[in-house]
């Protein structure tokens, strides 16, 4: 393992390269990143790294989404299987039927997604922050895609706009039952309940905190707590881990495992530094669509 390593911090350098993780991927691929972060902080990263490559250990939107950002880098996927089943959960038809039916419409669109999801949309949104956009925009009326679960979430905390939900969903979140985590607080009575806004309602009910996966980490350094009952993909345990020595973190299901995430290790990365392999391609007019929404997020976002 430490054999590998060394060639990937070797290779990093003889190819002007940088790794940006998501938290979701394998340990021992966190361990080579030179960024790890949520979808939100990626995308940043993504916009301001000087390297000549960028080898994006995550899925598939995430690749496409640091190329529409940052066009004139190499962004090369450890393994271009590495999809986002809830990426491709929304309908072209049915947004035109929403702009249609109304005039002031604005389609949200979670990063989450695809790049022609992304062209026919106004603004892309990441569960850091989502809330804060929508509450921004001067639209009343909403069409949130494709995450549904994040959508209501959205919804409830913006009850002063009309946003619609589309049905798309995160399998590996919107597994996780109520029932599993009342389960988890039984065993563990003085837990906090940590969650993704992408699990399902009657989850998020029973959650003392809702974040992304920074927000999770950020909360569960900054608490006086000690156990956490976490409501997210597996991988999140590495950074919690880490950042917060003598507290103890549990899952709520044994396959809370993103099983696309899983896909990238270090044999891929390698492969993909010393082949060149693996380029991100998007054409030009589709780069230009998507890229606007995405710009429009990285600028509220700011506010
Ligand atoms: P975050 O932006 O919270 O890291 O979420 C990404 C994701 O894929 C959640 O399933
Ligand atoms: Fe997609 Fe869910 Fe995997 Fe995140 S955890 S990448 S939303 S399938």
């Amino acid at each position: 393992m430490n054999e590998l390593k060394d060639r990937i911090h070797r290779l990093k350098k003889e190819k002007d390269a940088v790794v940006l993780a998501h938290y979701y991927v394998n340990d021992e691929v966190q361990e080579v990143a030179d960024f790890i972060g949520d979808s939100f902080y990626l995308s940043q990263v993504a916009t301001e790294v000087e390297a000549k490559t960028i080898v994006f250990c995550g899925v598939s939107f995430m690749g496409e989404s640091a190329k529409i950002l940052n066009p004139g880098k190499n962004v090369r996927m450890p393994d271009m299987t590495a999809d986002c089943p809830m990426a491709h959960m929304a309908d072209e038809k049915r947004i035109q039927a929403m702009r249609d039916t109304y005039e002031d419409l604005a389609v949200v669109c979670y990063i989450n997604s695809t790049a022609e999801l992304k062209k026919w949309s106004d603004v892309c949104v990441t569960s850091s922050n989502a809330v804060k956009i929508v509450k921004a925009l001067p639209n009343q009326n909403i069409y949130f895609i494709p995450d549904g679960n994040l959508g209501r979430y959205v919804a409830e905390q913006v009850p002063e706009k009309n946003v619609i939900v589309n049905d798309g969903y995160c399998p590996v979140h919107a597994q996780m039952t109520a029932e599993a985590v009342r389960a988890a607080k039984e065993k563990y009575p003085s837990a906090e309940v940590l969650a993704h806004p992408e699990c399902i309602k009657e989850v998020l009910e029973l959650a003392d905190y809702i974040g992304s996966t920074s927000g999770i980490i950020d909360h569960a350094r900054g608490s006086s707590g000690t156990d956490y009952i976490v409501c997210t993909e597996i991988g999140v345990f590495y950074e919690l881990v880490n950042k917060c020595p003598g507290k103890s973190f549990h899952p709520v299901m044994e396959d809370q495992i993103c099983p696309d995430m899983k896909k990238i290790t270090l044999d891929k990365i390698i492969h993909v530094l010393e082949e060149d392999a693996n380029d991100v391609e998007i054409s030009d007019q589709l780069r230009k669509q998507a890229n606007a929404p995405l710009t429009n997020m990285l600028e509220l976002g700011k506010v």
